[in-house]
């Protein structure tokens, strides 16, 4: 039994699955499960309409421990429940109440929604078409117990139409219509379906981007969960440097050395003759660094561009609103667990490999070297500079020098200076 379906067995909810001859549950777990497992530790905030005894939002809340979960619910029924406390809110009111849903949800930032409230089909379609603004890319959107669609009762014309499972069948056709959602917004939010399926009485719909960034994704994995990436392109190689991901045409593995620095350098230096226009160099979890809304922006740029988010810093930003450090090279001492082999300053370092570098008292860069660059950027340097970079961090896994060039990269990238050759 997978957890989720002991935990609805713990509270209750219908969602579980049946005992050897039982017929009365829906048995949806095992399907929640194989999509949601991955995201339990990094889902934020999710939405299930229809709270009833608040089954299965306690189920929820469990199983994501980090998540605020939402519940809405006319509580008509007597045998409804508020069940909210810290990481639960429970609101009282109509699915279809736009005004009062968008008082708790006011941008996109739901990472899944589950609709299970009324189960008519004028509030399942007026809902999604909603609600769907308000799921975060890359989120999922169930719909449950989709059969009772069939019932007349359950859909407001005597067109089959108007049902939600004669709308979902229009989605595949040249010809998506929905009585309840206009034509310009159903058409944009099929170009946002990444993924949809029904499984019996469950609908699963996965939000995805309409477009692709121009980038092509170099990204630096260590034990992270990179499933992310598929959201927004193919165009990708992942640096394995952990045991968790198989290798494939896709995911390369990589000595655990020099931090993501070595995985950026290697990729310039074996692709120098033939590098992609533009390139995302990020890490396997780039939100550290980066919260996902502003990730989700900054990722289409076209331009050169540090992906980064530090504007909860005080008093540390550039001209550009960046990240910005005092030039101190405060990180070059060797200690626990970290080693040191070649620089003693950020400023040597930097008149050690240029010419013409000028010293300045600030640092510009993006904590954890995520940038998109341009391929001429790159090129400004040549494959044996790169080769240079590469060969600082590569004598250990944890080289404060990796410190260093993650300072040193912006610097870089984004001027033109002359190498030393000697
Ligand atoms: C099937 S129950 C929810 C069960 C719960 N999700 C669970 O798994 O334990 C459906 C709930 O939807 C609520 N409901 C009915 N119409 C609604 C509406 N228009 N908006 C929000 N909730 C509604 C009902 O009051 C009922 O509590």
């Amino acid at each position: 039994m997978n957890e989720l379906d002991r935990l609805a067995k713990l509270y209750g909810t219908d969602k579980q699955t049946n005992e050897e001859g039982q017929f009365i549950y829906h048995g949806y777990t095992p399907i929640y499960h194989h999509f949601l497992e991955p995201y339990r530790d990094t889902y934020e905030s999710i939405l299930e309409i229809g709270v009833l005894q608040g089954w299965s939002h306690l189920m929820w809340k469990d199983y994501f421990p980090n998540a605020k979960i939402y519940g809405i619910d006319i509580f008509s029924e007597s045998v409804a429940r508020d069940v909210s406390d810290e990481r639960i809110t429970i609101i009282k009111g109509s699915q279809d109440d736009k005004n009062l849903i968008d008082k708790f949800f006011t941008e996109q930032h739901l990472d899944m929604i589950i609709d299970d409230g009324s189960h008519t089909s004028w509030h399942q379609q007026k809902s999604f078409a909603y609600l769907w603004s308000k799921l975060k890319y890359g989120g999922y959107y169930f719909i449950e117990d989709l059969a009772v669609s069939q019932l007349r009762e359950f859909r407001e014309f005597e067109d089959w139409n108007s049902s939600t499972l004669g709308w979902l069948e229009s989605l595949n056709t040249d010809n998506p219509h929905s009585y309840y959602i206009d034509n310009k917004s159903l058409l944009k939010i099929i170009s946002e379906i990444k993924y949809m399926e029904k499984f019996g009485e469950l609908l699963v719909i996965r939000k995805g981007y309409s477009i692709e960034p121009k980038a092509y994704f170099v990204v630096s994995n260590w034990n992270n969960d990179v499933s992310w990436v598929n959201d927004f392109t193919e165009n990708y190689i992942i640096y394995d440097k952990s045991d968790t991901l198989p290798e494939d045409d896709k995911i390369l593995k990589l000595e655990n050395v020099g931090f993501n620095i070595f995985d950026i350098c290697h990729f310039i230096v074996n692709n120098y003759d033939d590098l992609p226009e533009l390139i995302a160099f990020v890490q396997g979890w780039p939100f550290n660094h980066c919260k996902r809304e502003t990730f989700n922006k900054l990722i289409f740029n076209e331009c050169f561009t540090p992906i980064e988010d530090y504007t909860h810093i005080k008093g540390r930003k550039g001209e550009d609103g960046g990240y910005l450090e005092f030039n101190n090279s405060y990180y070059l001492k060797e200690k626990e667990p970290y080693t040191h082999r070649y620089y003693n300053s950020y400023d040597g370092f930097m008149t050690n490999i240029f010419s013409d570098y000028i010293a300045s008292t600030w640092v510009r860069f993006a904590p954890g070297g995520q940038y998109i660059v341009p391929k001429k950027n790159i090129l400004y340097y040549s494959k044996r500079f790169w080769e240079k970079l590469m060969n600082i961090v590569s004598y250990d896994r944890l080289p404060v020098e990796g410190f260093l060039i993650e300072r040193a990269l912006y610097t870089i990238f984004a001027n033109k200076f002359r190498e030393k050759t000697a």
